[in-house]
């Protein structure tokens, strides 16, 4: 059985607006979060596949990836952005953190869980390391809002897997909402500062959609 909302597959084309920019994000992140089923619609084994692929992707990458960021911005604004981001992200030991949840939900990732990841992961590896600015910001930007949406549905899933532990989930959720806000307006003093208008004109969204592949690789076990 299908469990699989359809993503709209149309949407609108890039442009230079930050407004159109955030649209098209806030567009595909919808898709994103509508493509993740209803805890109750799940058996055990999709949510905790789900759980798992997600701490699988997040746990070891998410601060790498942030990190690529801060080394591939020109702007002083985007950087201090970053490196607030990064502070948090290690002072408080988010990976820990989604250790525990993880733990908590019976969902560690496991060998098969890293395989069904595998590929659209080093996808994304891989364009980190072509530390291309504004394309880099608008997959962060994109991430973090896309994090966000996503709390409350990863806290009903581990709940239902009989987890009472919530720090992850409820330290990136809504009171988040200053990070995400955050790197849009990196993202714009990037676009600002773009000296090749490819960068904007026509790759900007190319980590976004890598990253979508990959965020799509953790609801397909529950297809
Ligand atoms: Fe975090």
């Amino acid at each position: 059985m299908n469990l699989m909302k359809s993503p709209s597959s149309v949407l609108p084309s890039p442009t230079e607006s930050t407004d159109s920019i955030k649209k098209y994000l806030g567009q595909a992140g919808n898709d994103l979060i509508n493509s993740f089923p209803d805890g109750a619609q799940l058996s055990s084994s999709q949510r905790r596949g789900i759980i798992a692929r997600y701490t699988a992707v997040l746990e070891g990458n998410f601060i790498y990836w942030m990190t690529g960021a801060y080394m591939a911005v020109r702007t002083d604004e985007a950087r201090n952005i970053i490196m607030e981001n990064l502070h948090e992200e290690v002072r408080d030991c988010h990976p820990g953190m989604m250790r525990r949840f993880a733990r908590a939900a019976h969902a560690c990732p496991e060998a098969s869980d890293a395989e069904a990841v595998n590929a659209n992961l080093t996808n994304v590896r891989l364009f980190i390391g072509q530390m291309k600015p504004a394309p880099l910001v608008a997959m962060m930007a994109f991430f973090e809002n896309f994090i966000m949406r996503f709390m409350p549905i990863l806290e009903d899933y581990a709940a239902r897997q009989g987890s009472k532990e919530n720090e992850y989930t409820q330290v990136h959720g809504v009171c988040d909402v200053k990070h995400s806000e955050e790197l849009y307006q990196a993202l714009e003093a990037e676009i600002v500062a773009a000296d090749d208008p490819r960068e904007v004109e026509e790759y900007l969204y190319e980590g976004v959609h890598l990253l979508r592949a990959l965020i799509g690789d953790m609801a397909a076990g529950a297809r």
